[in-house]
């Protein structure tokens, strides 16, 4: 089993680039399948939920491949299938964008139902009632969803009960191509939303107001082909930013949004590391012995402080001086990691969606594992900071969305390495689970 092996204790010091969006990419990769037309895909991260999406589309007769290291050329003119059923989908969460993508281009989808990283009951009831009020009749039977408009998909008003990622994007890719107008309140905000939309509108989609609670679709009769950039990854910048904070150094975080940091910024000011910004990196130090405050952290959909950095931030305030409370306001389970922290030290009691931190002043190696992406890469921070060494196993889950990890920390001086003790296969898309 591969594992990450981490001597802890060198601070953090130069640049590491950020790759494009993982949460983006693995919606705007479906998303062409709405196009008759090639898509020239660029700032695509190599990880392994997107070379599992490439692989599912190379499946229903898409022409994927990649033209150099980061972009990705994907034909779905011969498209000729509306299912996507194979024991691939059921292996990662954003599976789910193949139906509204097929949906919209089709009218009709048949899909396995998506799975993803285990941290409490995840439906997507949300997108289905979406596609309801679409016009589709959708069945699950199976472990499959069925999705059918006999009449062709018509443009409605529609508000989500919660202003999630998935039924935005989904519903998104299902109205882009009706007929008529759809309307969706209380839509997602997260800055992906926002570039989805940005990458259907650059084939010829007519979408207003992403990145606002109110998005309006104008259905067209079809896209074309065209090129588009993916965002820089909101959550791998971050997680650097507080791999920072919590080793100490100074590290440089290029090819970033800084506005779609300010959450993780401001709270890391809040705790007492300085963080400067520029136009596309920024900067985050902390000197060697400097105080951590302890604060409070809740997570929020976008532009509150996102879910997806809870088990990092949670990581460095077990290094903080006092107790710390964070309030998770998005999924009911994603305090599994807790449990491996303590094997290193730390003191975390968890009360259903509360966790109290009491601060401690290291962190001790020791053999854990990765439960979800997220919750790995915390327990990578805690051994880059930990006394001695740390041995994580389960890795393939932090590969899901980290591109380059491994070199990417030992670039800024990170003493880590990868044990293998399983023979290589010549599969080169590596399975993930979330
Ligand atoms: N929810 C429902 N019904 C639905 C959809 C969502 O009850 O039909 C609930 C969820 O259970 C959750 C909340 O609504 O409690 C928000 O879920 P959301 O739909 O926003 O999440 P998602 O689309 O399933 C995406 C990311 C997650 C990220 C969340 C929140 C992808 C592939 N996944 O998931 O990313 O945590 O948005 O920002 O984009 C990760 O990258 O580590 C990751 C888990």
């Amino acid at each position: 089993m591969k594992k990450y092996v981490i001597r802890g204790g060198n601070p953090l010091e130069g640049e590491v680039r950020v790759s494009g969006g993982k949460n983006a990419a693995v919606a705007i990769i479906p998303a062409a399948l709405l196009v008759k037309g090639v898509c020239i895909i660029e700032n695509v991260p190599i990880v392994n939920d997107v070379m599992l999406l490439t692989k599912i589309m190379s499946e229903m007769g898409a022409k994927v491949s990649f033209l150099d290291k980061t972009t990705l050329r994907v034909d779905s003119t011969e498209i000729n299938t509306c299912a996507a059923v194979s024991e691939l989908v059921r292996k990662m969460r954003a599976s789910y964008y193949l139906i509204g993508a097929l949906l919209g281009r089709f009218g009709k989808a048949q899909v396995g139902l998506p799975g993803g990283c285990d941290f409490g009951v995840r439906p997507i009831d949300y997108h289905i009632r979406g596609f309801e009020s679409l016009g589709a009749t959708v069945s699950i039977e199976h472990g499959i969803v069925n999705a059918v408009a006999e009449n062709g998909i018509k443009g409605t008003s529609m508000s989500l009960d919660f202003p999630s990622v998935g039924a935005t994007i989904n519903i998104m890719m299902a109205a882009v191509l009706a007929q008529g107008t759809t309307v969706i309140e209380n839509a997602g905000k997260e800055p992906h939303i926002v570039d989805i939309a940005n990458f259907l509108n650059a084939m010829g989609a007519e979408i207003r107001g992403a990145g606002t609670d109110t998005i309006k679709i104008k259905g067209v009769s079809e896209l074309h082909g065209g090129r588009y950039e993916i965002i820089p990854d909101q959550i791998e910048a971050g997680t650097y930013m507080v791999a920072a904070a919590a080793v100490g150094g100074k590290v440089k975080v290029s090819n970033v949004i800084p506005k779609h940091l300010e959450s993780i910024s401001a709270k890391l000011e809040e705790i007492g590391v300085t963080v400067k910004e520029d136009d596309d990196f920024i900067t985050v130090s902390r000197e060697p012995g400097q105080i951590l405050n302890n604060v409070n952290v809740k997570t929020l959909p976008y532009p509150g402080f996102p879910t997806d950095m809870q088990p990092q931030i949670a990581t460095l305030l077990c290094l903080a001086n006092g107790t710390s409370v964070v309030t998770e306001g998005i999924y009911e389970h994603r305090f599994k990691y807790v449990d491996e922290l303590r094997r290193m030290g730390a003191k975390m009691n968890v009360d259903g969606r509360v966790c109290v931190i009491s601060g401690i002043d290291h962190f001790t190696g020791a053999a854990v594992s990765a439960c979800d992406l997220r919750a790995g890469v915390a327990l990578v921070i805690a051994g880059l900071c930990a006394d001695g060494m740390t041995e994580i196993s389960n890795v393939h889950l932090i590969e899901r969305g980290y591109e380059d990890i491994i070199e990417k920390l030992k670039g800024l001086g990170a003493s880590i390495g990868v044990i293998d003790d399983e023979p290589q296969t010549t599969e080169t898309v590596s399975v993930s689970v979330g």
